[in-house]
């Protein structure tokens, strides 16, 4: 059951150190998040460069905000010490959360929820950032159901204000608690929702993105006539702008989770965006995707 969300929530269970499971774009945002918010942050690569990668993406981003004059030199090895980088799972077993944000493949996050269920400490938080793949089923693996909840930042993690708290069943109401002070005391605003395929956003920001492209496969409309016509509607992005920031293989990876869930026909993946997937072009992450950078 949830608990009550109309009082503020506090921490039933304390919260000092968060570890954090996963290298990638999401991963670097939330280990940043938590450091600049003051928790020390345990952070797991499956290699040493991975974790390195980490580090750096987080200093480059702590120097921008040194030259934009939001941080100075001390605050940045403050936040730099707060950080303990590890190629190893068992460097989690004091964290009193984990948020994972590792592949979005199921078997992939239940093999680490299986290993986390072992390393964790008693009472530990184990949540992830998945943002469609069901938390009931990554709960289903470990001997605590009652501790797994889903923490679903969006990216870029460092920016954007929301974070959905995603509820199952079986998650305990003290978790769903602390997991919502928790992203209150880092500048978040969390919203519960229940565990369904895509939660809130994604199940209706995707479908937007995936007929962006057709569109442009059916119309001939160029990416730079739909990224301004939907600019000039108030957003800071335009849907191609947008999927390059997300990643085309997550943004495929979510097109399927949907389509598996609910089986609208028309929400199959754009053909356009199954060929930029298959040619590497990712997004920004790899310097391109439907734009180059
Ligand atoms: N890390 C840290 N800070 C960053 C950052 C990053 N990656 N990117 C931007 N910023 C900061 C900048 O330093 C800047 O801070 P100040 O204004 O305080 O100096 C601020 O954010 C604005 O950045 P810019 O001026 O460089 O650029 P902008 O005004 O064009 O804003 C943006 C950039 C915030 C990304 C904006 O374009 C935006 O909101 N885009 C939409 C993003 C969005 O919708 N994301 C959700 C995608 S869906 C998802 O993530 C779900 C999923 O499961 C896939």
């Amino acid at each position: 059951p949830n608990a009550d969300t109309s009082a503020a929530p506090s921490f039933a269970r304390p919260i000092a150190t968060v570890g954090v499971v996963g290298t990638g774009t999401m991963a670097s945002g939330i280990v940043e998040v938590f450091a600049k918010s003051g928790y020390d942050v345990v952070y797991v690569g499956r290699g040493q460069d991975k974790v390195d990668g980490v580090l750096a993406r987080i200093t480059k981003s702590l120097d921008k905000a040194i030259s934009r004059g939001k941080l100075d030199e001390d605050g940045k090895s403050d936040v730099l010490g707060r950080l303990t980088g590890s190629t190893e799972r068992e460097a989690l077993g004091d964290a009193d959360i984990v948020v994972e944000a590792i592949a979005e493949d199921l078997d992939i996050k239940l093999e680490l929820f299986r290993d986390l269920d072992r390393i964790c400490k008693p009472g530990a938080i184990l949540a992830t950032t998945t943002s469609s793949l069901s938390i009931a089923q990554c709960a289903a693996v470990t001997s605590r159901p009652a501790d797994v909840i889903g923490m679903h930042f969006f990216n870029p993690a460092p920016v954007m204000k929301l974070v959905e708290v995603v509820t199952t069943d079986e998650t305990a109401a003290d978790v769903d608690e602390t997991v919502r002070a928790l992203c209150l005391a880092v500048g978040k605003h969390p919203v519960s929702c229940g565990d369904r395929a895509g939660f809130i956003v994604n199940a209706l920001l995707f479908p937007y993105l995936n007929d962006a492209i057709r569109l442009h496969e059916a119309e001939g409309l160029s990416l730079a006539e739909i990224d301004d016509a939907m600019k000039a509607t108030g957003l800071p992005m335009g849907p191609f702008e947008l999927l390059d920031v997300v990643g085309n293989d997550v943004s495929l990876a979510i097109q399927q989770t949907l389509i598996g869930a609910f089986g609208h026909q028309g929400w199959q993946p754009a053909r356009t965006l199954e060929k930029v997937v298959a040619d590497g072009k990712l997004g920004r992450k790899t310097k391109e995707g439907f734009h180059t950078y």
